[in-house]
């Protein structure tokens, strides 16, 4: 590509030309058949807009407020792994670039650099992404680290009491992380025949008896909001507002745990409904464009989260990067707010968009 990319699309061709098969595949892949994978996106594409027009539109704000942090957009960094695969700069370029553009990253529990490397790199906003180990006491360890170097609330990840089956990184047999904040914390070793021995550490570490009675574990051990992140139904968004959660996101991971899992988008709205208003509802997976972002704002979420895009950027030109990819979403969302007669976030509302199964 000789010009600059215009769009995350061009990112993504130009993060495969960078990186080596093995980490485009880890990065890019889903479970199984992809299915959910696929879907994220697909179902994006599914609903379309309902514009209102002659409404001033000169001034858009695009600002909000999330658990009590004003960010420029509603478009947050997602938790993802191992940045160091796609820049040495890793997690400290990633969170840089969220400082740079005035919003929240989530710090990945898999993270290559360190919390407190993180930390100290920027003052962006930063929530820390939890898994529950077999060993709780590590698990335990990095919440406390975590807020003891500013993180302003734990991400507790639900959906992995197993590894997804992702064959692209069997077939390749994809390593285990590099996870620096666990030096000297955890001892395993990871010996598997059996293709990616990422999955193979996954399933030795993750704490496959986690249920809801251990929000309360997670209560006891910091004083931060909890977020759970990984719901997909109405019934476990009561079940998590009954364990007294301050947030709830949905996701399927990406498409990386259980396939033929909804789209995200397609169950955002049953969620908000079971909700009701009593804590933020955030959603990820298959956010491309501008226009992703109106779409989940109408259907009732605070905000988004986006995963690949960001590290796309990263992988392409570093910080820049995910700098360029941030700020290209909050121009699209900018347009789409102008385009479809919504000058505040507050203006979205559930008339501006049409899903297929109304247009039938
Ligand atoms: C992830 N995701 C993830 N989630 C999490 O809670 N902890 C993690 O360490 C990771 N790691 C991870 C690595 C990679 C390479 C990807 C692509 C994803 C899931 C992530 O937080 C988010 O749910 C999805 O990435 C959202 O979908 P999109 O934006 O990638 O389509």
């Amino acid at each position: 590509m000789a010009s600059e990319p215009v769009n995350v699309n061009e990112f993504q061709e130009l993060a495969k030309k960078a990186l080596p098969k093995m980490y485009y595949d880890f990065y890019n892949g889903g479970a199984e058949d992809q299915y959910t994978l696929k879907q994220n996106i697909e179902a994006f594409r599914r609903i379309t807009l309902r514009p209102r027009v002659l409404v001033d539109v000169s001034r858009i704000d695009m600002s909000t407020t999330l658990l009590g942090y004003k960010i420029s957009a509603p478009i947050l960094i997602a938790p993802t792994a191992m940045h160091q695969l796609a820049h040495p700069e890793g997690e400290k370029a990633t969170a840089r670039a969220a400082a740079a553009c005035n919003t929240i990253m989530v710090l990945s529990f898999t993270s290559t650099c360190t919390i407190e490397e993180v930390a100290s790199s920027c003052n962006a906003v930063r929530l820390f992404q939890l898994y529950v180990y077999k060993q709780r006491d590590v698990s335990a360890e990095l919440v406390k680290r975590a807020e003891r170097y500013g993180f302003k609330a734990i991400v507790l990840t639900v959906d992995t009491p197993k590894f997804g089956r992702r064959e692209a990184d069997v077939k390749n047999k994809m390593i285990a992380p590099i996870i620096k904040n666990l030096e000297g914390l955890l001892k395993i070793e990871v010996d598997s025949d059996d293709g990616s021995n990422l999955e193979a550490y996954a399933n030795r570490t993750n704490d496959a008896s986690l249920c809801w009675k251990d929000i309360e574990w997670l209560r006891s051990i910091t004083s931060l909001p909890i977020l759970v992140k990984g719901i997909l139904t109405h019934e476990d968004a009561r079940k998590a507002i009954e364990a007294g959660v301050n947030g709830i996101v949905v996701s399927n991971h990406g498409g990386r745990q259980l396939d033929y899992a909804p789209p995200t988008i397609s169950v955002l709205e049953e969620v908000v409904h079971a909700v009701g208003g009593k804590v933020p509802v955030l959603v990820d997976g298959g956010v491309r464009r501008g226009t992703d972002v109106f779409k989940a704002l109408a259907l009732g979420a605070q905000a988004v989260l986006v995963g690949r895009p960001v590290l796309y950027g990263l992988a392409a030109m570093g910080e820049s990067g995910v700098r360029t990819v941030i700020e290209m979403l909050k121009k699209e969302l900018e347009l789409t707010m102008a385009l479809s007669g919504c000058p505040n976030l507050r203006d979205i509302k559930r008339s501006h968009v049409m899903t297929h199964h109304e247009r039938l």
